[in-house]
């Protein structure tokens, strides 16, 4: 760990500008292009380093569809219901396409890479097919197109990180940011589509990720997430020193970067993460307490079949170890209800995991089977659609409960909280989070009169009460 926060002392200058090119083009635009999201934040992230490829080759961003020369949609293909999502998007661009026929249409992302050219045979109006590891080949591709053929690449790559690109920051609200610091995943989840639209496991030179997260914090920003779909197995060789870098060792470079920039990193697999991690998030009080740690099922016969490599009692140990560190860690989860030969007995275990892990917050799905996986090839998709879905509201019933009692026990008790914006429902109140990760509102005012915060401040609110899924506070007066 600490060799390598000495190496990023060392090499900054060495780098800077080489590896990580942090100006962004301000060039007046001719050309326009709107891009659309679904799925996983580092979907959302693409979508940045999409954007910045494109306005290096002068095309401009724009949220208006009319105004767009160009329409990206960047896909998921987890479920089967987020494909169906996609497909219905596309059918509403017919009509802009058939007011403006020189406009182009492209599919992005893990559907792209699942269905290939299919997707240009599915989709007549589709003009361009690009995968998750072709993103630089999009300028040459959109000139194909405009010549009116089909453009396709779906290449999948062992080593693109596109670390030397800056993203443009869609959608921000200036004050967190995600920055991706690995691509694809070598798990073989039985369940997951993710291994084959996304490819093998790959970390990003290190050095790019902080100076990213250095770039983000000297605008402004006070959040950085660290994302991947599994980030613990984050691990890089500096080629330069032969020194390896492990995912402890980049969160510690990263909340070295100033204390007032807050760290936050998803997902984590409770196969890989590791103590050396635990210990980090206990040295660094900028490193956010909040572990997303999908446990998927609570049967370990289930969690067999699934592939996930642990069983229940090894997850209960590793939350066990978490809250024997971090008592104010929060954990959340990803569950999955009516796998294949999931019987009564199996998702009974899976609700008493929930009572036993006592989840903050939970994402909770029924299974959805998708073509290429393994559990496709070697399992029957056997249980029936309304009992996966009473299943699932039975799940979510219980994760009710549990948030409710997680949200009781804040009251009274003080927290930091970053804000993020003005409250949804009012201009009056704040909006921010805790390092728990739960979202608090408060009002601006304080005992009556305005105070001088702004947006990006860190502020101590005391919890006064809460709704679902919100805390309410006031801000603490010493
Ligand atoms: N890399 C992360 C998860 C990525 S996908 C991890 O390993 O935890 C996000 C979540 O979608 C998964 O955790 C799982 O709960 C859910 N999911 C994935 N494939 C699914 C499927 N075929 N049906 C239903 N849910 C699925
Ligand atoms: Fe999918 Fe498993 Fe990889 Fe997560 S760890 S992306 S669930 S294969
Ligand atoms: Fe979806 Fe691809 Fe992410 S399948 S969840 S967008 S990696």
């Amino acid at each position: 760990m600490e060799l390598f926060t000495t190496a990023t002392k060392e090499h900054d200058e060495l780098r800077q500008g080489e590896a990580y090119v942090s100006t962004q083009s301000k060039a007046p635009f001719s050309k326009f292009f709107m891009i659309e999201s679904y799925g996983c934040a580092m979907n959302f992230a693409d979508s940045e380093v999409v954007a910045s490829i494109l306005e290096k080759n002068g095309y401009g961003s724009t949220k208006n569809i009319e105004q767009a020369d160009l329409i990206l949609i960047n896909t998921c293909s987890i479920r089967e219901k987020a494909e169906l999502t996609v497909r219905k998007r596309l059918t509403e661009f017919r009509k802009y396409k058939e007011q403006k026929p020189a406009m182009l249409v492209g599919v992005l992302g893990c559907m792209a890479e699942r269905l290939k050219s299919k997707l240009l045979e599915e989709e007549k109006l589709v003009d361009l097919v690009v995968g998750p590891d072709a993103y630089r080949t999009l300028p040459d591709l959109i000139v194909e197109a405009g010549t009116g053929q089909k453009a396709v690449n779906v290449l999948l790559s062992r080593e693109e990180t596109y670390s030397d690109i800056s993203p443009v920051r869609l959608d921000s609200n200036g004050i967190s940011g995600f920055v991706s610091i690995m691509r694809g995943c070598n798990n073989m989840c039985s369940f997951c589509v993710v291994p084959f639209t996304r490819g093998r496991e790959r970390s990003r030179d290190a050095f790019s990720i902080v100076a990213e997260c250095k770039d983000l914090y000297d605008k402004g920003y006070k959040e950085v997430t660290l994302l991947g779909q599994n980030v613990d197995s984050y691990y890089w060789n500096n080629p330069e020193t032969n020194t390896q870098v492990t995912f402890a060792g980049l969160l510690e470079s990263v909340a070295l970067i100033n204390p007032q920039l807050r760290v936050r990193f998803s997902t984590s697999h409770p196969k890989d993460i590791t103590d050396d991690v635990l210990f980090t998030m206990m040295k660094y009080h900028n490193i956010c307490k909040y572990i997303h740690l999908p446990v998927q099922s609570g049967s370990t016969r289930v969690l067999q079949l699934m592939n996930r490599t642990y069983t229940r009692e090894w997850y209960l140990a590793k939350v066990a170890r978490i809250k024997e560190l971090m008592p104010e860690c929060s954990i959340s989860a990803d569950i999955i209800a009516g796998f294949c030969t999931e019987t009564e007995a199996d998702h009974q275990d899976t609700m008493s995991i929930m009572q036993l892990a006592q989840y903050d917050y939970a994402y909770m799905y029924f299974y959805s089977e998708r073509p290429g996986t393994l559990a496709e090839k070697r399992y029957e998709d056997d249980v029936p659609l309304a009992i996966k879905k009473r299943r699932l509201q039975e799940i979510v019933d219980v994760q009710w409960h549990l948030s409710n009692e997680s949200n009781k026990k804040e009251l009274g008790k003080c927290y930091e909280v970053l804000i993020e914006g003005n409250s949804k429902k009012s201009d009056a109140e704040w909006m921010g989070r805790t390092s728990q990760n739960k979202v608090v509102v408060f009002p601006k005012a304080n005992n009556g009169s305005s105070s001088n915060l702004k947006k990006g401040d860190y502020v101590q609110i005391l919890i006064k009460d809460f709704t679902k899924g919100t805390l309410i506070g006031a801000i603490k007066n010493n």
